[in-house]
């Protein structure tokens, strides 16, 4: 069982979006019997917490018909970081957010999630750009380069 998690601010817009794509992947792929996904955010009041999933994101999902369910947000617990093998973050800040609630990231676990391509770089954050599209191209680039890198 590979374990992943995906990882953002506030767990309802970048994280949920990388979560349910990259499930549908696997689904493609006959692969989710193999792993274990979920989401998380780093941000931890109470109004991020249990929040659904942001209207932009479900949009972006229903028009390149993605199926998914709702998620519910949560904040990153320490334990997540033994228990996970592979903890992706959307862009920089979330790296440091992650390294202040779990500690040094001793066993080399946490990535951007786009520094699995040839051009690593941050996820393109549609809370302040508004647009989920380029967020969801994104995401699409990202997840197939992970996929890709674990070499199935
Ligand atoms: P996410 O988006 O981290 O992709 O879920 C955000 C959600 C909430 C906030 C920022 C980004 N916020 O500042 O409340």
């Amino acid at each position: 069982m590979i374990k992943v998690l995906f990882v953002c601010l506030g767990n309802i817009c970048r994280s949920p979006m990388a979560q349910i794509v990259f499930e549908n992947m696997l689904r493609e792929h006959g692969l989710e019997n193999n792993f274990e996904i979920d989401s998380a955010g780093t941000e931890g009041y109470n109004e991020m917490c249990h929040a659904g999933i942001h209207r932009g994101t479900k949009e972006v999902l229903k028009r390149n018909g993605i199926p998914f369910s709702e998620h519910y947000s949560r904040k990153m617990q320490k334990k997540d970081y033994d228990y996970y093998d592979y903890i992706i973050a959307m862009d920089t800040e979330n790296i440091k957010d992650i390294e202040y609630i779990v500690g040094f990231d001793k066993d080399n676990k946490v990535k951007r999630l786009l520094d699995y391509t040839n051009n690593p770089r941050n996820i393109r954050d549609p809370w302040y750009t508004g647009n989920f599209d380029e967020t969801y191209d994104d995401v699409v680039e990202g997840c197939t380069a992970f996929l890709n890198y674990l070499n199935l």
